[in-house]
């Protein structure tokens, strides 16, 4: 057994059995100043104020002292492309001379010149450099991390891809692998769009239940990759072969991806940069979780996603990193709540909620994970520091101090 005591405040984010929080509850974190929280047998087994605490009911507790520091659950990072060969440093430098990033991708650069690389690396290595970069979210404090499959496009390819996220599982924090075989078009089928939507519904997807590799099926509903019409039909086959549907939506223009979302009942719905007011109606009364990615803005330098009327409307938000090679090469958390609360006005609390329990909304695992509560999973931060809202406030420094996944202590030195 192991005691976190007497941290400066333990932030629960308790949901009483929520999925997520939606409204103004988003906003309610529940802090417990000069709080403990006690694992046992890898989860949370007691919370509450350190006073509070009876060391007579406990033997053998090993007592880790958090005086002065603060407590957090495990973020959820609940939108990543985490297995990809290679970089794309000449995509960032071509866009601060001035070129977009849907002018990079008709040059050649973009998503399909990351797929190039992908297939031809082995995946010993993909997997080596995949669980690189998962030891570098656990250091910013993220202890379960969505990873879409998306640059092999083929059988093969994805299925190598989805192999190295599932092995990567619990090793050293926890994966959720998704399809998103529909992310490009692949050069053998340029101009042959349908025959590829074909491809995946009649061959891939079915592989991929079969060979239980997946959980959710994605797609990349945009202007010049896939319409809202391959969407609901890719989403019902997905869903039909146990993928529940996921969606990219409205990322560079407003194009109809989130009435096809709500429409199949995505669990959660992304992007939403060019979201309108219809559609924000539309996901309040809705289910899904809205992920927004205020990396992948600031990294393009294009619009963020409106945060604050979401929220406002009633729409459960979570943000993520979207970590991929051309539009956020950035797995820390921490700085993704600094950009959400300067540039999409969310405040603190909210932000704080958004990275823990309605991420794990969006990944479908808030019963087990996404707060401090007792039953759940005990992935806990500690922080080196004593006000939850020097986190955001302090940005683009890692104030990490210790990490525990399933309640086991784990080290969180990472190399770039
Ligand atoms: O989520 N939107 C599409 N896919 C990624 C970018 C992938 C890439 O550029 O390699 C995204 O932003
Ligand atoms: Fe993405």
């Amino acid at each position: 057994m192991i005691l976190i005591h007497n941290a400066n405040q333990v932030v629960t984010v308790a949901s009483f059995g929520g999925k997520f929080k939606r409204g103004r509850e988003q906003g309610e974190i529940f802090v417990i100043e000069r709080g403990s929280v006690l694992i046992r047998d890898g989860k949370i087994e007691w919370v509450g104020r350190a006073i509070d605490f009876n060391f007579g009911l406990y033997s053998e507790v090993e007592i880790i002292d958090a005086t002065g520091k603060v407590v957090l659950p495990g973020f959820v990072d609940s939108h990543t492309h985490l297995v990809f060969a290679g970089t794309r440093e000449n995509e960032f430098d071509l866009r601060i001379k001035g070129f977009t990033y849907q002018q990079i991708a008709e040059m050649g650069g973009g998503i399909l010149s990351t797929v190039k690389r992908t297939r031809e690396e082995p995946k010993e290595s993909l997997l080596e450099t995949a669980h690189n970069y998962a030891k570098i979210a656990l250091s910013y404090g993220t202890t379960t991390i969505e990873i879409k499959s998306g640059y092999g496009l083929n059988l093969d390819d994805e299925v190598k891809i989805l192999e190295v996220a599932n092995e990567l599982n619990g090793n050293p924090i926890f994966t959720i692998p998704t399809f998103l075989g529909a992310h490009a078009i692949p050069p053998e089928f340029k101009g042959r769009k349908d025959d590829y939507v074909k491809f995946l519904i009649d061959k891939v997807i079915p592989e991929i239940s079969k060979r239980k590799l997946a959980r959710f099926c994605d797609i990349f509903c945009e202007d010049g990759y896939f319409t809202p019409d391959d969407a609901e039909k890719i989403l019902n086959v997905g869903r039909r072969f146990g993928l529940l549907p996921k969606i990219h939506a409205e990322q560079f223009s407003n194009y109809g991806g989130v009435k096809v979302g709500v429409k199949v009942g995505a669990i959660s719905i992304d992007h939403l940069e060019n979201i309108s007011d219809e559609d924000i109606q539309l996901l309040s009364k809705a289910d899904s979780v809205a992920v927004l990615l205020p990396g992948v803005s600031f990294f393009l330098d294009y619009q963020y996603p409106p945060a604050r009327k979401l929220i406002d409307s009633g729409v459960p938000v979570a943000i993520a990193t979207d970590f991929n090679p051309g539009s956020c090469m950035s797995l820390n958390v921490q700085l993704m709540m600094t950009i959400a609360c300067t540039q999409m006005k969310m405040t603190i609390e909210e932000v704080i909620t958004a990275v823990t329990l309605n991420s794990a909304g969006a990944v479908g695992i808030s019963d087990i994970a996404g707060s401090i509560e007792v039953g759940k999973r005990a992935d806990v931060l500690i922080f080196n520091v004593a006000d939850y809202r020097m986190i955001p406030y302090f940005f683009g420094i890692n104030h990490i101090d210790a990490v525990f996944v399933r309640g086991k202590r784990v080290g969180i030195k990472a190399s770039a």
